[in-house]
């Protein structure tokens, strides 16, 4: 949106800062429905204070589509300098998400390499076999918290496919890595007892073992077909490969990225099912029809329209993450309002996700709005954004479909589960939308 007006005459966004210094930021964790409050209060832009920062909200497809148009325009292309301190220090500098301009861009074509069709292929039968000795592990146990299986279940499945690492949930660097993550929205105090202290620590465990496994890796014939393999015969145009800080920081930034969005992305897809039996019998009903023999495949996949369609829908509904901070790098206008430079805004799948205007009774969950013929997404660009959009969508895309596919057709196929009565299902926002009493199941064979 451009302005013939000085934008200095223009008003800032409505809403409020908060108390002084610490703004929102404790409402914005403790509130439920932190941004739906406000939206229903003030409209699609609203401003507040969050993390030390005055702050804007843009809400619905075409703020989204302003943001993303903007990147570097208007907006930062990273969150470096939006995120709050201790998400900074434990991702790291050479992480990907840390970096801007054309570094970051370098650095994502080399990464990209390991999210391609033909990695992605190598990647089904690993993903199958962790897939089924879960499955036969859930029904030895028979009721259980999904929601912490499906952490293990996840974490597994990358830390095989990204270091080569065995049953890692169930090991130090499991342990490690949670301390690390829990660490990523704490108070930032490096002391040895604090959350932010211990995260730190762990950090350097975790770089430490990583490291030790590039090592040994570089010291064998053959680089193994999981993405650490990829990466290590990534190169750019210039022949330049990543450095082993790089590797390291990637490889963890790519734990994180894909870890907790999958297991919010798994627990939904879980959630969804046992609440709409027809939907679950319409995706056994594909299964039959398709007839599809094992080993499953890429192609296989693919024909799989309708699943896909309730793996669309799940990620509409319950959007694993709620949006990522931009800085303004140079003030401009949307909606008649003011965005001042050095300002942070956000933008919101889930709020987009809601929009009415888009989606007919979105609150339902209908995988139906996605038929060719009903394309309700496809009305308005930015319509659809749980894996972000512009110069930083999600890298992990295909990875994350092809992990929500198989884990579907899988459990689906042979098995069933129930929900536990008496639980609160309500969906907690952060760190990733999760069931509020993490999703108690009955789970059998068919
Ligand atoms: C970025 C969502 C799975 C790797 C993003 C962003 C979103 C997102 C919204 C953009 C953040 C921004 O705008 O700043 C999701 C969801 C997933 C998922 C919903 C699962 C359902 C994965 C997986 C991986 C991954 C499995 C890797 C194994 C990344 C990386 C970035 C990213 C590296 C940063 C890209 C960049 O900065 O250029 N993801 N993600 N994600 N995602 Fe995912």
């Amino acid at each position: 949106m451009t302005t013939t007006y000085p934008l200095r005459s223009l008003p800032l966004p409505p809403g409020s800062f908060g108390l002084p210094i610490i703004g929102e930021t404790i409402n914005f964790f403790r509130e439920k429905d932190f941004v739906q409050r406000r939206q229903q209060r003030y409209g699609q832009i609203f401003k507040t204070h969050l993390f030390g920062h005055p702050t804007i909200f843009m809400l619905g497809a075409e703020a989204s589509r302003f943001l993303f148009a903007n990147e570097k325009r208007y907006f930062s292309d990273g969150i470096a300098n939006g995120v709050p301190l201790p998400t900074k220090v434990l991702m790291g500098k050479a992480s990907l998400a840390m970096q801007t301009g054309s570094e970051h861009q370098r650095q994502r074509k080399l990464l990209s390499q390991a999210f391609q069709t033909r990695a992605l292929a190598g990647y089904v039968s690993t993903m199958e076999e962790i897939t089924r000795n879960y499955l036969h592990k859930w029904e030895r146990m028979g009721h259980f918290n999904w929601y912490s299986e499906l952490r293990k279940y996840t974490l597994d499945v990358a830390c095989k496919l990204l270091v080569g690492t065995e049953a890692a949930a169930d090991s130090d660097f499991g342990e490690w890595y949670d301390v690390w993550a829990k660490g990523l929205l704490s108070i930032p105090v490096p002391l040895p007892w604090t959350k932010f202290g211990r995260a730190l620590h762990c950090r350097h465990r975790l770089l430490a073992r990583i490291e030790e496994i590039i090592l040994e890796r570089q010291q064998q014939p053959t680089t193994g077909q999981d993405v650490l393999g990829l990466m290590l015969q990534a190169r750019d145009e210039d022949g330049n490969s990543l450095s082993l800080q790089e590797l390291k920081e990637q490889l963890l930034t790519l734990l994180f990225a894909g870890h907790d969005t999958l297991s919010s992305a798994l627990s939904s897809l879980c959630l969804m099912l046992a609440q709409h039996l027809e939907v679950k019998e319409a995706v056994r009903t594909e299964q039959q029809q398709l007839g599809v023999e094992e080993p499953l495949t890429l192609e296989h996949f693919k024909q799989m329209t309708y699943l896909e369609m309730v793996l669309k829908e799940v990620l509409r509904v319950i959007p694993p993450t709620s949006g990522s901070p931009r800085a303004v790098i140079k003030p401009c206008e949307f909606n008649g309002y003011l965005i001042p430079q050095g300002w942070k805004v956000y933008y919101n799948p889930s709020a987009t996700h809601q929009d009415s205007r888009i989606y007919i009774q979105p609150k339902s969950f209908d995988p139906e709005r996605f038929t060719p013929h009903h394309a309700e997404d496809k009305q308005k660009p930015m319509s659809y954004i749980p894996f972000g959009g512009g110069v930083r969508e999600c890298v992990g895309r295909e990875f994350a479909k092809l992990e929500m596919k198989l884990f579907a057709t899988l459990s689906v196929r042979e098995y069933e589960w129930e929900l536990v009565p008496g639980q609160n299902l309500d969906i907690v926002r952060l760190p990733s939308a999760q069931p509020h009493d993490g999703l108690k199941v009955k789970f059998y064979r068919r």
